[in-house]
């Protein structure tokens, strides 16, 4: 199986309850190395951008406002597979639906305060990592 990369984001809700390290043993447990990482609090034309595909969508604003309410914690993961592991790790987008034991089904409170960002492709998982990573600051292992 493909050795892949993927971008992950610890959201503002995770990181005010203090599950970092909690989350950080998961992606640890099922494989994935962090292979980059940094904590931030994110301004309105980072967030706007990073989640730009969604500028359409009724709920990008409060998205964005959700996403810039505190710092979050930002990771590149890597190992097989490591983009469907991540998004099986964090379970549903809602919470309400994510399956027992995933990320959000133990963390999350609602759809639009649900803990971790994944990327979802190859593609964006590349354009996400570069977003917040220059090459120089990704350390594979
Ligand atoms: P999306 O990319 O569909 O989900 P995922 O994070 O699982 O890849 O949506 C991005 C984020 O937008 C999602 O994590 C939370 C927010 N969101 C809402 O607030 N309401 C919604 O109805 C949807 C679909 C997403």
């Amino acid at each position: 199986m493909a050795i892949e990369r993927t971008l992950s984001i610890i959201k503002p809700d995770a990181v005010a309850k203090n599950v970092i390290g909690q989350i950080y043993s998961r992606f640890e447990a099922a494989g994935l190395k962090v292979v980059a990482a940094r904590m931030a609090h994110l301004s309105r034309a980072e967030a706007e951008g990073f989640y730009a595909v969604h500028k359409a969508r009724p709920f990008f604003n409060d998205l964005v406002e959700f996403m810039i309410s505190g710092p979050v914690m930002i990771q590149a993961l890597e190992g097989e597979n490591a983009i469907a592991k991540n998004r099986e790790l964090m379970g549903a987008t809602n919470p309400k639906e994510a399956a027992a034991g995933t990320i959000r089904a133990d963390f999350a409170e609602s759809i639009d305060a649900n803990a971790v960002h994944g990327s979802d492709a190859p593609e964006t998982a590349a354009n996400e990592i570069a977003y917040f990573f220059p090459a120089s600051q990704v350390f594979s292992r």
